[in-house]
């Protein structure tokens, strides 16, 4: 039979992409405007900014992933495209485009929740069948499910206030590290990770979180306060001029991530337990990291060892992967499409679910 493509559009947060993917999840096409150099600059995503920028680069983008899987829309199956969670405002510029294509061509819409995608792009990697443990750590979100099918999820904890993402966001902002020439065009949790390589992770006490709660929240606010409080203090020891990169930054960026990790572990081992009290993983289990704070290695590497204890196959897909892109739009609407399930009835009716 012939081969089946979706393209797949992101536009939630802070990154335009575009792919095509078929069946067996090749990625065909693909391309991706990245604006986290300007949102370094603003200090942040600033929403109005990110929507022109999705405007600006939205048809060039999807245009470049067709031209690069060597396609006309003529030759696809479906569209993707996400509708939440995300920035309303930037959600709205792919949601729009993607209707556009699919009034031209007269091909299915298919709408993706951006936290399911994310959860089922390891499957383009290697076979992971169904029912299988995920955990999302984000500059959006933090979560631990449980993916059932590809259209359900067993929610079992999400974070109480700030992502991960954001406290290695605004750690690395407030240690200025996009002013060492190394760190230079990195996202802050990227800059962390390098600097954290010549740190010692003992140096700096962080408070333990939320370990008097038995479930599987999450919640980073603390850990972001304890760093903003340690950098200070640092900085006013050392005597440290504005503008200069404190000298112990390599110990508060390894302790920052050695609390990190110490949480997603533990949340993580409440989950096998409580996985096993209730069933719902089979022997052979498997966990799925993803999300751009899960293409760090360290953490990786931390996780990996909780899940040799509890016998379950770590799964991290490629660091390009993992961070947003169009491929696993295409590919969640790819799947989709095979299992005939979420196919939008009428695209024109297909609502943004901000969150
Ligand atoms: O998944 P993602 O690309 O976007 C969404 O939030 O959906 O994640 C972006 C976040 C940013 O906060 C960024 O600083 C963080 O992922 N990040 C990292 C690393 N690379 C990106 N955090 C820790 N270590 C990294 N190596
Ligand atoms: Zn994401």
């Amino acid at each position: 039979s012939r081969r089946r493509l979706v393209l797949g559009i992101e536009t939630s947060c802070d990154d335009t992409g575009a792919a095509v993917v078929d069946e067996h999840g090749t990625i065909v096409g693909d391309a991706l405007n990245s604006q986290t150099k300007t949102h370094i600059e603003f200090g942040g995503i600033i929403p109005p900014i990110a929507r022109d920028l999705h405007q600006k680069h939205i048809e060039s983008v999807v245009q470049l992933s067709l031209d690069r899987a060597g396609v006309t829309l003529q030759d696809l199956d479906a569209v993707a495209v996400t509708v939440k969670p995300g920035l309303a405002l930037c959600l709205k510029v792919g949601l729009e485009h993607a209707r556009m294509l699919v009034k031209k061509s007269r091909l299915p819409l298919i709408p993706i929740h951006h936290m399911e995608a994310h959860a089922l792009t390891a499957r383009m990697i290697e076979r992971i069948d169904f029912p299988f443990l995920v955990l999302l750590a984000s500059g959006g979100h933090c979560l631990l499910a449980v993916a059932r099918n590809v259209s359900d999820f067993l929610l079992l904890g999400t974070s109480m206030d700030d992502s991960p993402g954001e406290a290695y966001d605004k750690t690395a902002r407030q240690l200025k590290l996009k002013n060492l020439s190394a760190c230079s065009g990195l996202s802050g949790g990227a800059a962390i990770e390098l600097i954290a390589q010549s740190g010692n992770p003992k140096a700096f006490q962080f408070p333990q979180v939320m370990t008097q709660l038995p479930d599987c929240n999450f919640s980073f606010s603390g850990i972001k306060t304890a760093a903003r409080k340690i950098i200070e203090m640092e900085e006013k020891r050392l005597n440290v001029p504005p503008s200069q990169v404190v000298p112990t930054a390599p110990d508060i960026c390894a302790s920052f991530q050695y609390a990190v990790l110490h949480h997603l572990a533990r949340r993580l081992q409440r989950a096998f337990l409580f996985c096993e009290l209730k069933g719902l993983l089979p022997k052979e289990k498997t966990l799925v990291v993803s999300g751009g704070v899960a293409s760090n290695a360290y953490l990786r590497g931390g996780l990996q060892k909780v899940c040799e204890q509890n016998s379950c196959h770590l799964v991290c897909p490629p660091a390009q992967l993992c961070t947003d892109n169009g491929i696993m739009i295409a590919w969640n609407g790819m799947e989709k499409l095979l299992e005939g399930i979420g196919i939008a009835e009428n695209p024109e009716t297909v609502d943004l679910e901000a969150k």
